[in-house]
């Protein structure tokens, strides 16, 4: 396994990925709520201010004397919880020039003396508001004209509170902040660690199947996506371990069986070497490795008709045939065979058209006669049949009436080199595999029927598409 780069691991992505989360989240929290809140206050203070201005204004002495005066800044700076100045415009017009007659202060009114808002109002003749910055405190503020003409009222409110409270919220945010990005972390990093255990075994085990070993299983009990993952992983180191086991059986089944009739060849070509042999049996020995060589070609060829078929490369057509015609072609093929043997070879002609590869058809229907001839006693009688079957299809039938195929045997006989009667010198046990296979490729099935007595291998395929709409046409009737 190669070490992993600490920067492309999971655990540091996922918590940069955190933290960038909380950076954004409070970065929007700083750039979206906090100077919403301040203008909210603002917004608040110049409401209150702005509400109580014309009542003020209203009230407001239009003359002396000064006690007059001195109650009524009392009373509005209280009403309107703000400093209360009263101007009078010296000089009108563009820039006009004021002079602070009263201040609810009662200090040096130099401070307000300039103020933009009051010369604004004073200016435009009608209410402004605002704030304005002043010895380092913003204010509130709101100005307008009150009678008689010339004056101005500015209400002016420090803001020194509301923004302390502005200032005390982006403080908390931040130290909160500060601990939600350690925190993001912490979690993020903590998790990932989780995670990422569980992946590198994971990995782990992929790399073990990959060196192929299948032994250890992959466990992960929990839920989640890498839950199924592992189950996943699991699923297929057992389907592998399952392919693998098959692969060397069959590789060690294989060579066994060539070497079983290369050996006899051998043995024959020595025996040959032997110059005091007579004709008669050098005759002999010639025949027996005729038939060594032939059970070594066929070996070879179905080995290889095997290995075509595991990797998908056999194709197979999908053509109309007739089952009947294929039967009778069959029997004929094999009835010198089987009297030779001593079998009785039937045919029972039938019509019955199938879709199928003529050529596979008759490979499948000669290793079905072939195993009856073969593995039967002399005097048997075998049946060969087409005919058309249920759901739309039609059926080659090889039947015997021999001894039968035991039922712990019959589950197998469909498996590569599996022989029921365990005699090597029948056959190497690929031939109902090939057959089931074929079949199998072709959309049909190949099925076992037998007992004592009977025997009948059953090869299924659909029956061509006139075929199967007449069916269906008969059934809706
Ligand atoms: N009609 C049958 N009656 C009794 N036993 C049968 C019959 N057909 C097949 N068998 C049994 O099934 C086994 C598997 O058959 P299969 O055709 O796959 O192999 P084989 O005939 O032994 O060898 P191969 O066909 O590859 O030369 C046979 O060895 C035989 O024991
Ligand atoms: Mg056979």
């Amino acid at each position: 396994m190669k070490p992993a780069n600490p920067l492309h691991s999971v655990g540091l992505k996922l918590s940069l990925a955190l933290v960038v989360l909380v950076a954004g989240a409070l970065g929007l929290v700083y750039a979206i709520v906090i100077p919403s809140l301040e203008r909210n206050l603002i917004n608040a203070r110049l409401q209150s201010l702005r509400s109580v201005a014309p009542e003020l204004g209203h009230s407001a002495p239009s003359s002396y004397p000064f006690e007059q005066w001195q109650l009524y800044l009392e009373r509005a700076s209280s009403t309107a919880d703000a400093r209360v100045v009263v101007y009078e415009t010296l000089v009108s017009g563009e820039r006009p020039i004021l002079s602070v007659i009263e201040d609810s202060h009662n200090l040096d009114s130099g401070d307000v003396q300039d103020d933009p808002l009051a010369i604004k109002a004073a200016r435009a003749f009608e209410p402004v508001d605002g704030t304005v910055m002043r010895g380092g405190t913003r204010y509130a503020e709101v100005a307008r004209p009150i009678a008689p003409v010339g004056r101005i009222l500015l209400l002016s409110s420090s803001l020194d509170d509301a923004l302390a409270n502005v200032d005390t919220v982006q403080k908390r945010v931040l130290e909160a902040g500060a601990l939600a990005l350690v925190a993001a972390l912490v979690v993020g990093y903590g998790l990932a660690y989780l995670f990422t255990r569980r992946i590198r075994r994971l990995e782990f085990a992929a790399e073990k199947i990959a060196d192929g070993v299948f032994d250890a299983p992959i466990e992960d009990p929990s839920g989640d996506e890498l839950g199924e993952l592992a189950r996943a992983f699991e699923r297929m180191r057992l389907r592998l371990s399952q392919l693998e086991r098959a692969r060397r059986e069959f590789v060690a089944n294989a060579s066994h069986e060539l070497r079983t009739p290369l050996f006899a060849l051998r043995g024959f070509i020595e025996l040959l070497t032997d110059e005091e042999l007579d004709e008669h049996t050098r005759r002999e020995f010639l025949l027996t490795m005729a038939e060594q060589a032939d059970r070594l070609q066929r070996l070879a060829e179905d080995l290889l008709d095997l290995t075509r078929l595991d990797a998908g490369r056999l194709r197979v057509e999908h053509r109309p045939v007739d089952l009947g015609e294929l039967a009778r072609d069959l029997w004929e093929e094999f009835r010198a065979v089987a009297h030779a043997g001593d079998h009785r070879l039937e045919l029972i002609e039938a019509d019955a058209p199938a879709l199928g590869d003529d050529e596979r058809i008759r490979r499948i229907g000669r290793a079905l006669i072939e195993n009856a001839l073969r593995h039967t006693p002399p005097g048997t009688t075998v049946r060969v049949h087409a005919a058309r079957a249920a759901f739309a299809t039609s059926a080659l039938v090889i039947e015997d009436d021999g001894p039968g195929i035991a039922e712990e045997h019959a589950r197998h006989v469909f498996e590569r080199f599996y022989r029921a009667d365990g005699g090597h010198a029948s056959g190497s046990g690929l031939g109902l595999a090939i057959a089931h296979e074929l079949a199998e490729a072709m959309g049909g099935t190949l099925e076992l029927e037998s007992r004592s007595g009977r025997t009948a291998f059953t090869l299924r395929l659909l029956a061509t598409s006139s075929e199967r709409e007449q069916e269906q046409a008969s059934v809706l009737a």
